[in-house]
């Protein structure tokens, strides 16, 4: 999901409202990266994807342009083949991981919205890559918990990208923990949730802000010390933490 920001330095005060404010300095800086590395190479399908989202109205949910980027990047660097996806929404970020993997290459999507994914589909389709997504509409955890009760694939995931109801990640991390393979790699997306985890309690912040953001402490401070991964947690997007899985 992404922020919007104001052109003002970023520091949440106790009299600030969190919620809408760019994780960067400023908005100006934002925009510098935006206009000189991303927007000129953001492929065209991304680019249509990008504007008819703008239009729904929960585009706040959208994975931003510059994290598009980024997940592309990061899939081809680390070879991923085999993929999952938890919350799709219009489709953004699912448009750059299946643009990232080879043509043989496959994401499992998962979203209890069809109707949101097929309105990017259409660009998706267009970019010649919907033959590598296997969506599936409903909840993302009873199907986590069928796969782990079928066996066969345990440690059969190169990249999952989580990206849904921030309540569930640490339930979703209790599984996929067991899905990635060892080497591979999971995103858990907003972790730095609007800057709310900087914030002091009492800080003015929008109701589903200050609803999600224990979820969020919690999920962060039971990654700190989980000794099967290694972890990254990079200021892209309202932050995304990589969790390597090495044992
Ligand atoms: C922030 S949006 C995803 C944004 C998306 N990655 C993108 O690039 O635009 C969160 C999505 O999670 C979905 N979602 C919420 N709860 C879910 C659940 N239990 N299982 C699967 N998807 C869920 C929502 O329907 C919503 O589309």
């Amino acid at each position: 999901m992404a922020t919007t920001g104001e052109a003002q330095p970023n520091q949440v005060s106790r009299h600030q409202e969190v919620g809408h404010k760019s994780l960067l300095q400023s908005d100006a800086l934002y925009q510098y990266i935006l206009e000189t590395s991303v927007h000129p190479r953001e492929p065209e399908a991304m680019k249509e994807l990008r504007e008819v989202t703008a239009k729904h109205p929960w585009n706040l949910m959208t994975t931003s342009a510059d994290e598009g980027q980024f997940l592309n990047m990061l899939i081809k660097l680390i070879n991923a083949k085999n993929t999952m996806e938890i919350g799709v929404y219009t489709g953004y970020s699912l448009l750059a991981t299946a643009l990232a993997l080879p043509d043989d290459g496959k994401i499992l999507a998962m979203d209890i919205n069809r109707e949101n994914y097929e309105l990017g589909l259409p660009s998706i389709q267009k970019a010649g890559v919907a033959h590598k997504i296997d969506f599936r509409e409903g909840p993302a955890l009873p199907v986590l918990d069928q796969m782990l009760e079928d066996g066969k694939y345990h440690g059969t995931f190169d990249f999952i990208f989580v990206d849904a109801d921030k309540d569930n990640y640490l339930n979703y991390h209790k599984r996929l923990i067991d899905l990635v393979k060892v080497g591979g790699v999971i995103g858990y997306d907003n972790t730095l949730w609007n800057g709310s985890v900087a914030a002091p309690p009492d800080a003015p912040m929008r109701k589903y802000v200050r609803y999600y953001r224990d979820f969020v402490l919690e999920l962060n401070k039971a990654l700190a010390v989980d000794p099967r991964i290694e972890i990254c947690m990079l200021p892209v997007g309202d932050g995304i933490t990589l969790c390597r899985r090495i044992s």
